[in-house]
């Protein structure tokens, strides 16, 4: 840490951090299992988990698992910017203008869209202003082979989804849940690992 390239903002912050005498309750942000109800009970286990076949009372074949629909389908912009965004409702009626329409969120979704109005989601997942992260970054970032950083596969070779880093199995989730405390340890203790090679310097998570 180098006093010149410190800017005024962090001084302030420790300032403030200081005052309140709390650096211990920024090292601990408290909403690991936070999970707020959603104006919509969108499940992701049921659109973006994994499909489970079983008979019907008639029958029939019928998927009572998940679509398996991508995350990036809906989170469009993980790939490509600071923020992976939550999808507008027009994303969700590609299909829900002609498939669940029997079902009652289905039905309450689409009065929101004929009404014009965006579905009021809750912030799940929510950093001080004071931080900056970004996706892109952490989801592009490559080693030297050219493999990324961020682990798509586990110890055996089996595919994993980058996500599950920072977020857990959302794709299991019937309301996504915080996973673990967003704090500055928690950054910290990724970017330390060798691997990584991430950086440490406060101005690059405080600019
Ligand atoms: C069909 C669209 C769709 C798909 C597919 C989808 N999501 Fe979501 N996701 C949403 C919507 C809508 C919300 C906002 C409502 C909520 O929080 O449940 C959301 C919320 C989230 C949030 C919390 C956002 C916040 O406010 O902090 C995370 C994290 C997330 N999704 C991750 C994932 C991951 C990981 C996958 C893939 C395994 C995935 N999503 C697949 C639509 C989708
Ligand atoms: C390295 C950790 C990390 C990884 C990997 C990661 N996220 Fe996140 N995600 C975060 C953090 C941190 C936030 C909170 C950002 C904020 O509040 O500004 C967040 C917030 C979100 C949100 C809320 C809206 C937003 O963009 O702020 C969604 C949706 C989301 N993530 C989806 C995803 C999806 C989908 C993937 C995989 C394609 C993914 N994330 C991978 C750390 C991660
Ligand atoms: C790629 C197509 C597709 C997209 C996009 C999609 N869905 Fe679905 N959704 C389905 C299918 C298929 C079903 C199952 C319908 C049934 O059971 O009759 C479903 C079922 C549902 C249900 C029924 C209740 C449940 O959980 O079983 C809700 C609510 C729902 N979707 C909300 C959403 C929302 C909100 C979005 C946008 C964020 C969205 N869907 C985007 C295909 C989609
Ligand atoms: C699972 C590991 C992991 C976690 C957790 C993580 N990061 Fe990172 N971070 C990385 C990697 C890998 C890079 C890219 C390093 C490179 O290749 O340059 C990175 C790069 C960055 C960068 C520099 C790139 C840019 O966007 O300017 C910032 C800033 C950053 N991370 C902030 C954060 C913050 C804030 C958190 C906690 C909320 C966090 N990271 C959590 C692994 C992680
Ligand atoms: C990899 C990212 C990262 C780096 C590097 C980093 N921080 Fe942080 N810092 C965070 C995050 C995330 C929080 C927010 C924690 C929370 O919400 O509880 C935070 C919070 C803080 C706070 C606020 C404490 C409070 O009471 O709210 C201060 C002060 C701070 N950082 C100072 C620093 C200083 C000084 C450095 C350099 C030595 C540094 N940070 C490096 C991610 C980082």
């Amino acid at each position: 840490m180098n006093g010149r390239r410190m800017p005024v903002r962090i001084l302030s912050l420790l300032l403030a951090a200081g005052l309140a005498g709390s650096l211990a309750y920024g090292l601990s942000n408290a909403r690991k299992g936070y999970e707020p109800r959603q104006p919509i009970l969108f499940r992701h286990t049921r659109m973006a988990g994994v499909p489970v076949w079983q008979k019907d009372a008639k029958g029939e074949m019928v998927n009572v698992g998940g679509f398996g629909i991508p995350c990036v389908y809906c989170h469009t912009m993980a790939y490509k910017g600071r923020h992976s965004t939550v999808p507008s409702t027009a994303v969700c009626m590609n299909c829900h203008t002609s498939v669940g329409l029997n079902k009652e969120w289905v039905l309450k979704m689409k009065e929101y869209w004929d009404r014009g109005e965006p579905i009021p989601w809750v912030k799940v997942h929510d950093l001080p202003d004071f931080v900056y992260y970004d996706h892109s970054a952490h989801l592009n970032a490559k080693d030297e082979k050219g493999e990324p950083k961020i682990p798509v596969k586990d110890a055996e070779g089996r595919r994993i989804n980058p996500c599950e880093a920072c977020h857990g199995k959302v794709e299991q989730e019937e309301i996504v849940r915080v996973q673990v405390n967003f704090n500055m340890q928690w950054c910290l203790d990724c970017h330390r690992k060798p691997e990584m090679k991430a950086p440490t310097d406060c101005v690059a998570c405080h600019r």
